[in-house]
């Protein structure tokens, strides 16, 4: 699939854009601070229906536009195997508090944030993917979930159950370590803790049996010596596949320690990515140049991983990726990239983007809340 074309008023550095964007290698060039992350950001929100990088949807908002109590948009038109999709995301301003109101439409018909989600199916690289191998669990946690949103099943529904069951039975255990409420209450919560995260936990594992490999396959394909493994790390134990039961097991385990400690210690909440190489931990172990590495194979996969539930390719986005790159490894990435409908890389010098790409290349120059094609 592709976008076909970006719309933009008052996001972040751009106050007005309406880029037409073409299939194949787009290179989108810049100097720092010019909005190439930006455009990116923008194009990724449309596939996730958030932005990947703003804490506070407001930070989204042209400054003064915000203050000034506006709206933003970020539209986009998709074209994919199975027909065309107009996307439109509207964040404003004008409530008497801080939060923006978003508002969502396909085609033209009002949609939840969660609805949205994969409607277009894309996957990003940024420089901050060493943090995949280095950084917290929740950053391994949300490359799943990020990825299995995307591949649709109901699996944001799923998640956003758990997490709002989450909460509440918390809420349970604390109110019950203060001598609030008593443990006959947490019954309740219990069978939908594990009906929910169940579902969730049979998502993640069969995206993991067929991940893994992908993972191992991609590191190769990279030309790296070692050899890299993903596994998924589990509170709740299980053999065959994750059900109900064997969450209500573990549960019913941990029962003394979740009192003790006033919260919800076993489910997904708590997995984890673990991440090796030739069979030991690299977030303990690894150099700075193995983590990269690893963290490309990781969204090689997963490009991989997309195009095969979906039956249709991912738009693949690089983020100012190939300066930390090897000239060899930036034409491996590349031309992996390349197997896809779509590819928008941004970088600042275009003397990084191997020659043999740039022939056939879009170039997009972004400057100062503008962009324009170049020919070469
Ligand atoms: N809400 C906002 N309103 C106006 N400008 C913004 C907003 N958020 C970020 N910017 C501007 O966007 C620029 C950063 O753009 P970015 O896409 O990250 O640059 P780069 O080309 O280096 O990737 C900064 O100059 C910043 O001032
Ligand atoms: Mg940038």
């Amino acid at each position: 699939m592709h976008l076909t074309s970006l719309e933009l008023a008052n996001f972040r550095s751009y106050r007005e854009l309406d880029v037409s964007l073409q299939t194949g290698l787009t290179i989108a060039h810049g100097s720092n601070g010019a909005g190439k992350s930006n455009l990116l950001e923008a194009a990724y929100l449309l596939a996730i229906g958030k932005s990947y990088r703003a804490s506070v949807e407001r930070e989204l908002v042209t400054w003064d536009a915000a203050a000034a109590g506006g709206y933003a948009i970020i539209g986009g038109h998709v074209t994919r195997a199975d027909g065309e999709v107009e996307l439109r995301v509207g964040l404003d301003c004008a409530g008497a508090t801080n939060a923006v109101a978003k508002r969502i439409r396909v085609n033209g018909v009002a949609k939840r944030a969660a609805d949205m989600v994969g409607a277009l199916g894309a996957v990003l690289f940024t420089a901050e993917d060493i943090d995949l191998v280095f950084g917290s669990p929740q950053g391994r946690r949300r490359y799943l979930d990020i990825m299995l949103a995307q591949f649709g099943g109901g699996y944001v529904h799923s998640l956003q159950r758990y997490q709002r069951v989450l909460t509440q039975r918390n809420a349970l255990l604390r109110a019950i370590r203060e001598g609030r409420a008593s443990d006959n209450e947490l019954a309740y919560w219990d069978d939908s803790l594990c009906t929910e995260g169940a579902a969730v936990l049979g998502a993640r594992y069969d995206a993991m049996e067929r991940l893994a490999p992908l993972v191992a396959e991609a590191f190769d394909r990279l030309e790296a010596i070692d050899s890299l493994a993903v596994t998924y790390s589990a509170t709740v134990p299980f053999q065959e596949r994750p059900t109900a039961e064997t969450f209500a097991g573990a549960l019913a385990r941990a029962h003394g320690a979740e009192r003790g400690a006033g919260m919800t210690l076993v489910g997904p909440h708590r997995d984890d990515l673990k991440i090796t190489m030739n069979g030991i931990e690299m977030a303990k172990h690894a150099s700075r140049g193995q983590a990269r590495l690893a963290a490309l194979g990781l969204r090689v996969a997963e490009a991989r991983l997309m195009e095969e539930r979906r039956e249709d390719p991912p738009v693949v986005l690089l983020d100012d990726v190939l300066s930390e790159l090897d000239g060899r490894r930036r034409t491996l990435v590349l031309e992996e990239a390349a197997r896809n409908h779509q590819t928008i890389v941004t970088t600042a010098d275009m003397g990084q983007v191997p020659a043999s790409f740039l022939e056939d290349a879009h170039r997009l120059r972004v400057e100062g809340g503008t962009v324009e094609y170049e020919t070469a």
